[in-house]
Order: structure tokens, then sequence, then C-alpha cells
């Protein structure tokens, strides 16, 4: 056997991949030369431990270990997604996959039983970041999203999720809620980078989650006048793009009234986009969370309604369209529990950030850990990762592994036999 590989020794294997000169970070977009680069480095690591792998009719890699009898079923899994935000960071997503596979070295040195069918997960477009649906192949496993829907998701060039699939070899008219899939699973646990300054505040290299806040994309659509820069006088404009300046402003300000909301515009396309044009339409995305679901949409009310009178003030409509929303999420207490007694000395965290295991929580048992991220920024090339936190991660991701793999005669279910 060899000696368990380092989460960053096999981080560093993929370190180039996807790396984006011009934003800076990783733009590593689903079903890009760039994901099929993760793919084939994730069923080479995954074969290098003899797991056995399938990709499932969502697109989601499966590296399986049987269990005894080649039992698959009631199955602990873990894993995360290899995707990432346009410039986003080297470990959001990645370093839950590679924690699994130094999970899978640790469990393995150390003759670990595998009571239960063992499978590490990579799931396909957690961010949304191409076809604008977030965690698109957690949630039509689940059945969250219909197939119709995402499959006519197209990308900035047009290119629809089921032309991206077919190009992958994967059969669109395939994807869609999976039972089989969905029923193979006991328990669900992620690893994540902590998005966040938890870990920091708390001096503690790894946290247990307790919950996801909701998670809303939402389209605003600002329609003026399209005309000439030079030959438009001031005052016979209606001009979108100057709207779009004061949505943006004014959805800090509303989110900044209600406590614990975050709304946030990252992402604005005037149309046509000429530098001496005077735009015809803009749209503006918006990012809109918060702890209560029903808080979350009153705010995107406010947003609506406010942004309508600034765009009219310019002689200028707005229309909103959503695009996806995840209700907030409160993990599995007695996963979360047991996960507690095996790691002690975790602190148990909220996330502000969403995960597909935020979607799997609504259907099997689901858990999630953090590692700590020495400077708490995320969807930057500024996210980081100590070498002995990824470590300490992975130490006890095996752990919880390792206590579930045992079945209910795992340590922390002796330790608590109720
Ligand atoms: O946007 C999020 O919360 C996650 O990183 N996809
Ligand atoms: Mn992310
Ligand atoms: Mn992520």
């Amino acid at each position: 056997m060899n000696s368990p590989a380092r989460v960053t020794s096999l981080l560093s294997a993929i370190r180039s991949v996807g790396a984006d000169p011009r934003r800076g970070g990783y733009s590593r977009f689903t079903y890009s030369n760039a994901d099929a680069e993760l793919r084939e480095w994730f069923v080479a690591e995954a074969a290098r431990r003899s797991l056995d792998v399938e990709v499932d009719r969502n697109g989601a890699i499966w590296a399986w270990r049987a269990g005894p009898g080649g039992s698959l079923e009631d199955a602990v899994v873990t894993g995360s997604h290899l995707d990432s935000v346009p410039g986003g960071g080297q470990f959001d997503g990645p370093l839950g996959v590679a924690s699994a596979l130094a999970a899978v070295d640790l469990l393995d040195a150390r003759g670990a039983s595998f009571g239960r069918p063992l499978a590490v997960v990579v799931f396909g477009e957690e961010e949304g970041a191409r076809f604008g649906q977030a965690c698109l192949g957690s949630r039509l496993m689940t059945g969250d999203l219909s197939a119709e829907t995402a499959l006519n998701c197209r990308d900035i060039d047009g290119v629809s999720l089921a032309d991206a699939l077919n190009r992958s070899g994967i059969d669109p008219t395939r994807v869609g809620r999976d039972d089989e899939a969905l029923g193979r699973i006991g328990a669900f646990v992620e690893l994540h980078v902590e998005q966040g300054r938890g870990l920091i505040d708390l001096g503690q290299p790894v946290a247990i989650a307790s919950s996801i806040i909701g998670h809303g994309l939402w389209r605003l659509t600002v329609v003026g006048e399209g005309n000439h820069a030079g030959a438009t006088l001031m005052d016979h404009r209606r001009d979108p793009l100057v709207a779009a300046g004061a949505i943006v402003a004014l959805v800090r300000d509303a989110a900044r009234e209600v406590p614990d909301a975050r709304a946030t515009v990252g992402r604005i396309q005037p149309v046509p986009g000429g530098t001496n044009v005077i735009a015809s339409r803009v749209e503006v995305w918006l990012d809109v969370r918060h702890p209560d679901d029903a808080q979350a949409r009153n705010l995107v009310a406010t947003i609506l309604d406010r942004a309508r009178r600034a765009a009219a003030s310019e002689g200028c409509d707005v229309t909103l369209a959503e695009e996806s929303y995840g209700s907030s999420v409160h993990f599995d207490a007695t996963l979360r529990d047991r996960l507690a007694t095996v790691l002690p000395e975790a602190p148990i965290l909220k996330s502000g950030a969403g995960h597909d295991a935020g979607v799997l929580a609504e259907v099997v048992p689901t858990a999630m850990l953090f590692t700590r991220n020495p400077t708490g920024i995320s969807h930057s090339p500024h996210e980081q990762i100590e070498e002995s936190d990824a470590e300490a991660g992975a130490a006890a991701l095996a752990e919880v592994l390792a206590d579930l793999l045992a079945g209910q005669a795992g340590a922390a279910a002796a330790a608590d036999p109720s």
C-alpha cells in the first residue's frame, strides 16, 4: 500500500487546469476542456484506489468501493464538485474531492473495515457558472430541477445543456430524477473549504455544518432605447445602463435594511455593449440570500419595486425572472450529532454558501465538514488553504467515514448507543 496521498499533492496535479490569466484564479466551466481534464484526473485517481467508476445519467461521476457481498446499498457517500465560478479559487469544490480521495487512502492504510459500500462522487455544474442553475447536477438527480428546464439552459454562447451533454458523451434524453442513485445513498458527507471566517476566529482547522441559508438567482432586464452615443442629446435618452447603475446601489441599500440578508449584483450585460452605443437593454443578475426563505423573497420584491421606480425615472422598464432558488437547509440532526461525537473539537457553523450537500439534504441524511480558509475569502483567487489544515480536514473526514462505514457499531453510535 502506498503511503496516503496528501491533499495538497493531489491538488497540485491539477493546479494549472482551468487557470484564467485574464481574470486570475480559475475558470473551470462544466463540460469545458478544463472540466474534461479534471474529470480525467478524478477517474485516474479513483482507479489508483481500485474504486469502480461510473458516470450517472446526470453526468455525475461515482467512484465505488462495494460493501460486503458486492452490495452498493446503504452506501456512505462523500465528494463535492470540480467546476468553478469565473476567476474562482483553487479549493472551492476540488478540496472536497481531493480530501475524499486522501480519506480513502487513510482508511486503507489503517485497514478500516468497510461494513457498508463507499462512494466518492463528483457532481456537475454546482456553481451554475455556465448554465445559470446553481447545483444543476445534484438538483437534476433529486428532481428539484426538471430535465426540461435544465436542458433548455444555455451558456453565454447560446450552447444548450443538451448540446454540451451530447458533446461529452452523455445522453440528454436520460437526465432527470435518479431514484436508483438516490436509493443507494445511506449518508452523504461533503467536505468543503470554508467560505468565511468562522474557523479563523475560532482557531480550529475543521468545523461541522449546521445549516445553509436560502439562496436565489434572479435576472432583472432593464429596457430603454438603444441609440448613438454622439448623436443623442442628453435630454433625449432612455439609457438602461444608467438605470442599472442605480439598481446596483439600491440592491445593496435594500439588503442592508434586512438583518442577515445578503444581496449581490455580480454580473451585468448591456446589449449590444458598444463603447459608442447607448444600450437598448441591460441584463442584471441578482443573488439574494437569507436564512428565512420568505424574507429572501420579500427582499427581492422590495428590490423589484425600487428598481422599477429607478428605471422609470430614466424612462426605462424592468422585468424580473427567477433563474433558480435553493431553500434554506438544516442538516440531519442525528448525523450532525454523530459527526460531533467523532469530532468533539469541531465547532458547528452555519454556511452562507450553497452546496450540493444542501440539495441532497432534502432527500437523504446529509452532513458537511468545513476546512479552515486562512483568508476567509472565496469565489476569488485569494481563497486559501494551509497544508496542515488540508490534512486535518482529510483526517477528520476519514474518521467520520470510518465511523459510518462500521455501520451502527461505529464509534459514535457505540459512544452513544441510544
Ligand atoms: O454560490 C454559492 O453559494 C456556492 O459557492 N455555489
Ligand atoms: Mn462556490
Ligand atoms: Mn462549492
